[in-house]
């Protein structure tokens, strides 16, 4: 066997005694059958609520903490058709790649530029966007800015939440009636306070907020994440997904947004 079959089939690899390279396990193809979506309307075939893309195309960086892809966002833009989108935790500017690529004009800030999405007075004013996307912090799964107006810097959950919450008003305040917030959102299992449903959180919150979901979770497949290549002593169910919630601001605003 030379070389160049191991090296493309992982499995030749093992039985060679050679471990799979980092990259060979990633890239490893585990197939799992899906079930079949209806035909329909929908013009993005592939957008359903089971969201699968290994490869996430060249948007953004790769390299940030939290990178998301960019091609989620890219099936939404397709699907929901805005016309100014804002991504206010835009991290390494995926979704103002996507948007540059789409002819579809974004405005994109980030803690890293001193702007502060839980901030009312940061936030624009009422009614202007057609589209946020926002992808915040997973509370403190991962530390981003070395600011304490972070997300992901909050001491408390309580805290985390209070912010969270101000950040999802500052959003449904500024959306265009039937404008959409798409957040992409990961349950998330803390050292000290155990396993915290942060996509409860964020439909609880928007629903205070006076949004309404408008379509299926989108339950987006976790390809490359750094915590499926670690291994760890304890026992638990791995969680392999996050969830992306679209929300729409209604043309009648309902009490508490
Ligand atoms: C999950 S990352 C977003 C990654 C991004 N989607 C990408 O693909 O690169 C979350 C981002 O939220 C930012 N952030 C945290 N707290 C913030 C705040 N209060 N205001 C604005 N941005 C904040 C962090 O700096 C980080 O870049």
């Amino acid at each position: 066997m030379t070389q160049a079959t191991y090296t493309a089939n992982p499995f030749f690899a093992a039985r060679m005694k050679r471990d799979a390279t980092r990259k060979e396990a990633c890239d490893r193809p585990v197939y799992a059958r899906l079930p079949l979506a209806p035909k329909n309307a929908n013009p993005v075939p592939g957008l359903t609520s089971l969201y699968h893309h290994h490869r996430e195309g060249d948007y953004g960086d790769r390299g940030y903490p939290g990178n998301c892809g960019g091609n989620l966002i890219k099936d939404l833009l397709t699907y929901f058709r805005p016309g100014i989108v804002f991504d206010p935790m835009s991290g390494s500017g995926t979704c103002a790649d996507v948007c540059r690529e789409m002819n579809i004009p974004c405005l994109s800030f980030d803690i890293h530029k001193g702007f502060d999405a839980c901030d009312p007075e940061h936030f624009a004013d009422s009614e202007v966007f057609d589209f946020i996307w926002a992808h915040p912090a997973y509370w403190r799964m991962k530390l981003y800015a070395d600011d304490p107006r972070d997300l992901s810097r909050s001491p408390t959950l309580e805290q985390f939440l209070r912010r969270y919450r101000q950040f999802i008003r500052n959003s449904a305040r500024a959306l265009k009636p039937g404008g959409k917030l798409a957040v992409l959102m990961g349950d998330y299992n803390d050292r000290e306070e155990g396993f915290i449903p942060l996509t409860y959180h964020t439909k609880r919150l928007a629903f205070e907020s006076g949004l309404r979901q408008c379509c299926t979770d989108i339950i987006r497949f976790s390809h490359g994440a750094s915590s499926s290549r670690k291994v760890y002593r304890s026992s638990f169910i791995p969680g392999l997904h996050d969830t992306c919630t679209v929300f729409e601001k209604p043309h009648t605003t309902r009490k508490g947004a």
